[in-house]
């Protein structure tokens, strides 16, 4: 059965660990789970990855910046997610349309509608079926940040708390305005209780 998951959530809300071991649970159950990220998941979405994220870029558009976002995001449409639909697989993408909605749409106050119309051109229309909201404060996400002394701090974590908070509250205006795709976990309890929780929501929307 094909399905089109995306992870979506601010800065440090750990849907990337959570999202672990629910692949290897749904794995047991005999799913063929396709597991990618945005921006990224191709060779070519990867380097424009690099380009967006380094945090020497500092002169860029915010407008240039959408438009990396969406380009990255068709590469990898074409290259990976639109063949293993088409292949019957469980696609779950670490991010895609709704990060730019929250993040240039809303953070960096360009406008849902235009993102939107930026990325309907890009992805053809591909929305996913199901988004797992990973919902965290900023004050909660950035000290998980601070304290994970692995991973990497991009040029968009650099941004002022005011950002971060933004970006939350426009996540939670999406959930509003998508309710047939959105569930929304919390992601500030312990760690195994989010995987589970947003194990046992894959599960249920399976069986539909
Ligand atoms: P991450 O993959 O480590 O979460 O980093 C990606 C960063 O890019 C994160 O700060 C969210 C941001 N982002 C956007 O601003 N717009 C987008 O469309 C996507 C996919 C990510």
């Amino acid at each position: 059965m094909s399905l089109f998951i995306t992870l979506e959530g601010p800065e440090g809300s750990g849907k990337t660990s959570a999202i672990k071991s629910v692949k290897t649970e749904l794995e047991k159950l005999g799913y063929e789970i396709v597991m990618t990220r945005e921006p990224g998941g191709t060779d070519i979405s990867e380097q424009i990855r690099n380009v967006i994220l380094n945090r020497s870029n500092t002169k860029m558009d915010p407008i240039t910046e959408a438009l990396l976002y969406a380009a990255s995001r068709r590469q990898h449409l074409v290259e990976k997610i639109w063949p293993s639909i088409k292949e019957g697989k469980l696609v779950i993408c670490d991010r895609y349309l709704d990060s730019s909605l929250a993040y240039q749409g809303y953070a960096r106050e360009i406008g849902v509608e235009k993102i939107l119309g930026i990325n309907e051109y890009a992805t053809e229309g591909t929305f996913p079926s199901l988004t797992l909201l990973f919902d965290v404060t900023p004050e909660v996400g950035l000290a998980r940040i601070s304290a994970n002394s692995k991973r990497e701090v991009n040029r968009l974590d650099l941004e002022k708390i005011s950002f971060h908070k933004k970006v939350r509250q426009g996540y939670l205006e999406l959930a509003k305005k998508y309710p047939d795709r959105y569930v929304i976990i919390d992601a500030s309890q312990p760690q195994a209780k989010v995987a589970e929780d947003a194990l046992n929501v894959i599960k249920e929307r399976l069986k539909k």
